[in-house]
């Protein structure tokens, strides 16, 4: 279902008109396209406070070209990992509050912060400072502008999550706080196919944000293997040929699933991702346990079930990347969806739970990605009013494409990011809701 308004917004009476009316003026996001993979424009690099962080090499490596001509960067990184007390975030409305106006469109704000320390409670109130500072910046700076925070220890470990977000790719993720973890050593990895030579399955892949993940992971190399149900095997057989990938018809909630994936894979798994899910939307008073039970079923239990079985298999392979998908209604919450709800929000905590003993068994990283309104035959049959609301209650005023929860993943995926694990990220444009 096009977004029309959207459209209508990009003409010369669609923008007079909103103008006058203060209407919602979404600026069309610049996504990546084969033909211009980066942001269009320099970097700015400014640092707030004493650092400890050798990042110019990483930006090097990473971000757009330092930006010395233009005076509009498409991207600017404030370090602000340094500061430790009030009086230095004084420092950070220093250093951007003369830039802000001057960001191209589709640009890219990151604040680098360090972790709280506990046993500072100076250095926390500053550091949890720059949390409300960049949520509420990303309120402000409209024009496709995304503004994110990541908090460091050491910057080669962030070197995939500065790509991503200094990248057209993360066009639809703002207002995003972000923990990166010590340095793990990558194995090498070819940056323009970093998956190369790795398998991924992605359940729920015959359509929709599945199908536009399996396709963005096969764009970075991977060998995709597209599962979803018997139902659904001609559209998962088109998908993965298209892909050069296998298709793989079967319910994810069978109890043998999990046994029925290893065998389908005897050399291993590197990338994992749940995707599959459903809704059975009913208030909870008018929710009988069938509409209940599947929901839990299909978006948890068989999350919880196959991540299980294909650990204990040994599928999953040494650096494996786990990427389960949740949803803002299960940070929210959302009427008419108590039991989407829960699956989601439980999704989130299986990952928090599992992230550090993954890492310590196996190598392997589990994050979550967390969408809000995304354009997919699931939110085309949400009622119209709903619809445009979901559409409009976002720091950018618009749905999000299946791609953008794919380039999420596929940063989480990547090789290099086995510093980051554990964290829920959302995919929402920063969504008034749950905000
Ligand atoms: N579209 C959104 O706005 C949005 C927002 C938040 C979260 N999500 C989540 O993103 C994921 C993908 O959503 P979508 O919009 O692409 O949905 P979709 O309905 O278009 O696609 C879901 C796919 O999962 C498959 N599937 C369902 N049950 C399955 C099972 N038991 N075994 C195997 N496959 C199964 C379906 O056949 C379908 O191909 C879901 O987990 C959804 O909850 C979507």
């Amino acid at each position: 279902m096009a977004d029309r308004y959207l459209s209508f917004t990009g003409t010369a009476p669609g923008r007079f008109l909103t103008r006058r009316l203060g209407l919602p003026r979404p600026a069309p996001l610049r996504r990546r396209s084969p033909e211009r993979p980066d942001l269009d424009g320099g970097l700015l690099h400014l640092t707030a406070g004493k650092s400890d962080l050798d990042l110019a090499p990483v930006l090097a490596r990473t971000g757009p070209a330092p930006d010395d001509a233009t005076g509009r960067p498409a991207a600017v990184v404030l370090d602000a990992s340094g500061i430790r007390d009030v009086e230095g975030l004084a420092e950070v409305h220093a250093a951007l509050h003369p830039v802000v106006r001057s960001v191209a469109a589709s640009g890219r704000i990151v604040v680098l912060g360090a972790p709280l320390d506990p046993a500072d409670h100076h250095q926390a109130a500053a550091q949890q400072a720059l949390e409300g500072f960049t949520r509420s910046l990303g309120k402000e700076t409209g024009r496709g502008i995304t503004v994110n925070l990541v908090r460091l220890t050491d910057a080669p470990a962030a070197e995939s999550t500065l790509r991503f977000l200094l990248s057209p790719g993360s066009a639809y993720v703002s207002g995003q706080v972000i923990g990166v973890g010590a340095h793990e050593t990558a194995a090498p990895y070819d940056v323009d196919r970093p998956l190369s030579g790795r398998t991924a399955l992605v359940t729920g892949a015959a359509r929709g944000i599945g199908e536009a993940v399996a396709e963005t992971l096969a764009r970075d190399g991977a060998k995709v293997v597209v599962l979803d149900v018997p139902g659904a095997e001609a559209d998962a057989r088109r998908v993965a040929e298209r892909l050069g990938g296998t298709a793989l018809p079967l319910d994810i909630t069978a109890a043998d699933a999990g046994a029925r994936i290893a065998e389908a894979l005897p050399d291993g798994l590197d990338v994992l991702v749940h995707n599959a899910g459903i809704t059975r939307d009913r208030r909870l008073v008018n929710m009988p346990a069938e509409l209940w039970s599947p929901v839990l079923e299909v978006n948890l239990a068989s999350v919880l079930r196959t991540t299980d079985a294909l650990l204990a298999a040994g599928t999953l392979r040494r650096g494996g990347r786990i990427v389960a998908t949740a949803s803002i209604a299960g940070i929210a919450g959302n009427a008419g969806q108590t039991n989407y709800g829960a699956s989601k929000a439980g999704v989130t905590g299986l990952v928090r739970a599992l992230a550090p003993h993954a890492l310590d068994g196996h190598g392997v990283t589990v994050n979550a990605v967390a969408p809000g309104f995304i354009e997919t035959k699931m939110t085309a049959a949400v009622p119209l009013f709903i619809r445009e609301a979901g559409r409009r209650m976002n720091s950018l005023a618009q749905g999000g494409l299946p791609i953008d929860v794919a380039e999420t993943t596929a940063w989480l995926a990547h090789p290099a990011s086995g510093a980051v694990n554990g964290q829920v990220v959302r995919v929402c444009g920063q969504s008034l809701l749950g905000a």
